[in-house]
């Protein structure tokens, strides 16, 4: 399809009120969200996007309660290890952004193995922003560019994107379920000139015809980038 985004990025937002919704605790909504970003991503990767971000845990996730944090990090472990093989079968790169500090061991190593068995993947990105803080990730590529002594006053706009947690082109259209009007410390730089989308579906619950939906929208949004709108 021409005109798709070429970097398509979601909060994934809501999986506790969509388990509350059902009696349910709140982990049981992040095990159908995550059952939901597998089906999903496959879909949308189908739909010709070539880089898929997703809001996976951000650095304030961490003031969540204990238990919390701890299932979802078991969660992350388990789905790296077991069903992320099908992105490598299917030719899909697995990428990460955040920092390591604070993440478990088993965490990290699980994230290395995949990353090394998917780079070589070319048919498109999925970019896992985990232990991911948008401020923070202004901050440590400053911290590469002053460390790698690079002259400040040559830096473009364009530069500044090789020193993020990856190296990826900006994001062109940022979803974020469950009603929520705001970014939450997300891709902050990249999403500069992205188009946005709140739908109120929770995201366990945010499927294939949701994201058709969704595109469509994008579709018919009216990029200008600072120009005249063109007839
Ligand atoms: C998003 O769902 C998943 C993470 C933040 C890890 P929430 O857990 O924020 O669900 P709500 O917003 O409480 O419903
Ligand atoms: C943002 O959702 C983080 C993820 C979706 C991983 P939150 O639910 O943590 O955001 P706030 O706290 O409502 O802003
Ligand atoms: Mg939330």
């Amino acid at each position: 399809m021409t005109n798709v985004p070429t970097h398509v990025a979601i909060i994934m937002d809501g999986n506790g009120r969509w388990a509350k919704e059902r009696n349910m605790p709140r982990t049981y909504g992040h095990k159908k969200g995550s059952e939901n970003l597998k089906k999903l991503s496959f879909y949308i990767f189908d739909q010709g996007i070539k880089y898929l971000s997703v809001y996976c845990f951000s650095t304030e996730n961490f003031n969540r309660p204990q238990e919390e944090v701890d299932y979802l990090m078991n969660l992350f472990v388990e789905k790296f290890q077991t069903e992320f093989s099908e992105y490598k079968k299917k030719n899909i790169r697995v990428v990460f952004s955040g920092r390591r500090e604070n993440l478990r061991a088993d965490v990290l190593k699980a994230m290395d193995t995949i990353t090394e068995e998917t780079k070589e993947n070319t048919r498109a990105t999925l970019n896992l922003c985990l232990n991911y803080g948008g401020q923070y990730e202004v901050i440590d590529a400053m911290k590469k560019i002053i460390q790698e002594n690079i002259a400040i006053e040559k830096i473009t706009p364009q530069d500044l994107y090789h020193y993020m947690y990856q190296d990826l082109p900006p994001v062109d259209f940022v979803i974020r379920t469950s009603g929520e009007k705001r970014l939450s410390n997300f891709m902050l730089y990249q999403s500069s000139y992205a188009e946005f989308y709140f739908p109120e579906t929770y995201f366990p619950a945010f499927d294939e015809k949701e994201f058709d939906k969704a595109l469509d929208i994008y579709l018919h949004r009216d990029r200008r980038f600072g120009n005249i709108k063109e007839k």
